[in-house]
């Protein structure tokens, strides 16, 4: 991970500068002192570039003397307009435009400790790579910038920000990582010894097997997994942040639950060849979880949290799951398997309804790459929001917003939830095409028992095509900064 520090503001003598320019700012301090030592370079470039320092603007400026290698400015908008996404997002472009600088020193006028860090956190969030299993990149395409300073008269409190966020990144990278690996690597079992690991963070970490989630009665989660040589897992993290020190006395935890298909095939009905690959980052939901905890305990969030994941593969074979299988869920309810290739509800509806029996819940947040639909409806831009309280929904769009993972409330009905009824059993796993998304969302709500509830539709969301502002193109880990935020401005203290 690229390091981080914080120093007081003057003028590095080599390497790299960037200078963070709100619009219509004057020449002051090391701006002015550069502007200086470089002869006018500076202002004469600005001039050419009619650089004046609008949001997400940039001037480059090579060799500009005083040693330097590069001058990179870039525009933050009208001061009173800068916001925490503004500042992560010059974060990113300093790591997209200078990743093969080795040392970068990041300056302006007036940055607080706290807007230190949410730079820092943009270039850190945009450094991620996944090179795992590249054995022969050139050194020449490889980035070498390893670490970058930011400049601030607040060192202290830019360093006690930077730790809670340099927490949340870990959690993003480690999301990342799981939704990245190829799904001969991560299987059901690989993926819970990963999350045995967050125990090193103080998160308590319960793994079920075939055998025990057998005996609970997981019909629906099994009936998924019994196609594959691959075992099942249920795994539990809990984060006692509030109770767990003593603080407090317990209250009700704040759930959060994920898909965790390791790949999807889609079973019996099976999918077509092309980009099936893509169905190795079905467990993108799990893998938000997973990250998420890693994300509250590293940065001592002080609420009690619980995280479950179903994680199963969806093979066809001999012994898979067959269409016009019924099979009986934990909650007790009867499901016609009419579509083999709609397992991610079934796997949910059981890890749902034990997180309500086990855990009686403050509310609950399910996130799961679940529709193609989604993608049809919402694109790349908003994961699909489904809920049955209007509070929650409000606060996840408030927090998506903030973070810029934004979701969009799409309805529930009973209207849809007839599309799901079945002639034998109490419900059908598809609805058919029209609302495919909801009807998907109306399926799990059955397994909702009278909790706050919302469910995140993000399989448009969780890998992306190209690079954007903090996301490199790849696993995006979309919902970790979202869901930490959610808990950070609503239920810590
Ligand atoms: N994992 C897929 C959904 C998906 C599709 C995610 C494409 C990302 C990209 C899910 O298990 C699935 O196969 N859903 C089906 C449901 C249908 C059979 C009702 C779908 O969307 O086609
Ligand atoms: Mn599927
Ligand atoms: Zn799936």
């Amino acid at each position: 991970m690229l390091d981080i520090a914080f120093a007081k503001p003057a003028l590095p003598k080599s390497g790299a500068l960037v200078l963070l320019i709100h619009e219509g700012e004057k020449p002051s301090g090391l701006w002015a002192q550069l502007d200086e030592a470089t002869g006018g370079a500076i202002a004469r470039s600005f001039e050419v570039a009619e650089f004046k320092g609008a949001k997400g603007k940039t001037c480059a400026i090579l060799a500009p003397g005083a040693g330097l290698t590069r001058v990179l400015a870039i525009g933050l908008g009208k001061p009173a307009e800068v916001t925490q996404k503004i500042l992560e997002e010059a974060g990113g472009t300093i790591l997209a435009n200078l990743a093969r600088e080795t040392a970068v020193a990041v300056a302006n006028s007036a940055l607080t400790g706290q807007q230190a860090a949410e730079v820092a956190l943009g270039a850190v969030l945009r450094s991620y790579r996944f090179d795992r299993y590249r054995t022969k990149e050139k050194p020449e395409d490889k980035p070498k910038l390893s670490k970058l300073t930011v400049l601030t008269g607040e060192i202290p409190k830019a360093k006690a920000a930077w730790e809670k966020l340099d927490a949340v990144a870990k959690g993003v990278f480690l999301t990342r990582d799981l939704v990245s690996e190829p799904p001969n690597v991560l299987d059901p079992p690989e993926m819970a010894e990963r999350c045995r690991k967050l125990s090193e963070l103080g998160l308590k970490v319960d793994i079920l097997g075939p055998k025990e989630m057998g005996k609970l009665g997981f019909g629906a989660l099994l009936g998924v997994s019994q196609g594959s040589v691959k075992e099942p897992r249920m795994v539990v993290m809990h984060w006692n942040g509030a109770s767990g020190s003593g603080r407090k006395s317990k209250e009700k935890p704040v759930v959060f639950v994920g898909k965790g298909v390791t790949f999807d095939t889609g079973g019996i009905s099976i999918k077509p060849a092309g980009g099936m690959e893509d169905m190795k980052w079905d467990m993108a939901g799990a893998g938000t979880v997973i990250g998420l905890m890693a994300a509250l305990a590293g940065r001592k969030a002080k609420v009690d949290a619980v995280g479950l994941v179903g994680l199963v593969e969806n093979m066809p074979s001999g012994s898979a799951q067959r269409p016009g299988d019924v099979v009986t869920s934990y909650s007790g309810q009867t499901i016609e398997v009419i579509n083999t290739d709609a397992e991610g509800r079934l796997v949910l509806a059981d890890v749902i309804w034990y997180a309500q029996q086990k855990y009686d819940p403050k509310f609950m947040v399910d996130l799961a790459t679940l529709t193609g639909a989604i993608i049809i409806g919402l694109g790349h831009e908003y994961a699909g929001l489904f809920s049955n309280d209007d509070t929650l929904s409000q606060k996840l769009t408030a927090a998506g917003q903030t973070t810029g993972e934004r979701v969009w409330r799409m309805p529930l009905d009973d209207a849809y939830d007839k599309q799901i009824r079945s002639e034998i059993a109490d419900m059908k796993n598809v609805g058919g095409r029209p609302g495919g998304s909801i009807t998907a969302a109306q399926f799990i709500q059955r397994f909702v028992n009278g909790k706050p509830w919302a469910h995140l539709d993000i399989a448009g969301m969780a890998w992306s095509a190209k690079d954007a502002a903090v996301t490199p193109k790849g696993a995006t880990a979309f919902g970790v900064r979202l869901l930490d935020r959610l808990v950070a401005d609503n239920y810590e203290d």
